[in-house]
């Protein structure tokens, strides 16, 4: 392995005792009660971003108020005072994510900043505004545990989300025993990831998840093989992909044979998902290289979602490796971004 693989495989490694620390830093941060809340809003991009609707799905059933999800320069119109305003830069130097800032400074919305530092830290610290401080030197797709789970401590300590440390015990411990079956050591023929990376080796990952807990992680299975293995994916949800893509699936000739599908499940999907799911597979099966499904382990869905993230962040790096590319560096998004500066 080379530097960037082993300092990938490592940041995966210790994921479970940066979820356990991530709720830590969340409870030990200087916030206090708000009156009158109507919304939560987090805004951020990629990696910093993905947190953000893993909160949106986990809360829905927890929380009285909607949790939205904003990825751009603009905060929607309705932030006002009644808005707590969770902004998240990994680097804390993403301009979308410092414009979104000033915009919930200008509105008079509540905030919440979760950065290593940067300007987004600095802005923070100069306006009074309370920041959570995450450990530096990873990957910001590699840091979800601490770009998500102190949002939950947060709402916690405000009196918006039941004590949920013992949810948090769970997940850590249900990825302490999987990263056992997952890590490099462990044979192909054995280990899920592997088997996955092979089987989207040379082709298009399709990952579907359903509109509850799964359709984050579909998302994030996507984004982790863009920029883990550098390579293309598509994501969808059920039951929508049954209104539009299933159609595509149509297409005369070989290009169908470049897709491998996986259907991202949870036990709790809607039974009408459930059936939707087997009847899909039975129409797509002969025409695409493949199809499989993954069932979330874990009893509660903060477990059950982090279980089908961890598969796909290892398949997405074990993935890198059969391209035989580099993890690590993104490096066109900094071409991009030094292109805008
Ligand atoms: C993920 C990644 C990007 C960044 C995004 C925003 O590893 O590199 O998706 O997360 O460009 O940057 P930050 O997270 O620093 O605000």
């Amino acid at each position: 392995y080379n530097a960037d693989t082993k300092g990938m495989l490592k940041a995966l490694w210790e994921l479970p005792e940066q979820c356990a620390r991530a709720w830590e830093l969340g409870m030990a941060a200087d916030v206090s009660p708000l009156d009158d809340l109507r919304q939560v809003v987090v805004t951020g991009l990629g990696g910093s971003a993905i947190g953000g609707d893993l909160l949106r799905v986990y809360a829905a059933q927890r929380l009285d108020v909607p949790v939205v999800v904003n990825r751009d320069y603009v905060l929607p119109e309705f932030v006002g005072p009644h808005t707590l305003v969770f902004a998240v830069s990994y680097s804390g130097n993403t301009e979308e994510t410092l414009s979104a800032y000033a915009q919930a400074r200008e509105k008079g919305a509540s905030l919440v900043v979760l950065t290593t530092g940067g300007k987004l830290g600095e802005m923070a610290r100069n306006d009074g505004v309370p920041v959570i401080t995450v450990p530096g030197g990873i990957a910001p797709r590699s840091a979800t545990g601490y770009l998500f789970i102190p949002t939950l401590a947060v709402l916690y300590r405000m009196g918006l989300l039941p004590d949920l440390s013992h949810e948090v015990a769970e997940c850590v411990s249900l990825l302490q025993s999987m990263r056992e079956e997952l890590k490099p050591e462990v044979p192909r023929d054995s280990n899920q990831a592997k088997m996955l990376a092979a089987s989207f080796h040379n082709r298009i990952p399709v990952i579907w998840g359903s509109s509850g807990t799964t359709e984050v992680v579909a998302q994030r299975w996507k984004g982790q093989i863009n920029e883990n293995a550098k390579a293309p994916a598509c994501w969808n949800v059920f039951p929508e992909l049954n209104h539009n893509e299933l159609v595509g699936f149509e297409f005369p000739g070989e290009l169908l044979r470049r897709l491998y599908v996986v259907i991202l499940r949870d036990p709790q999907d809607h039974p009408r998902v459930q059936k939707r799911f087997a009847i899909t597979r039975e129409i797509m099966e002969g025409a695409v290289a493949g199809v499989v499904e993954i069932m979330a382990r874990g009893s509660d869905a903060l477990a059950r979602m982090y279980s089908l993230v961890y598969i796909g962040d290892y398949a997405s790096v074990y993935l890198a490796m059969l391209y035989g590319v580099d993890p690590g560096p993104v490096r066109v998004i900094d071409t991009l971004k030094a292109r805008l500066a």
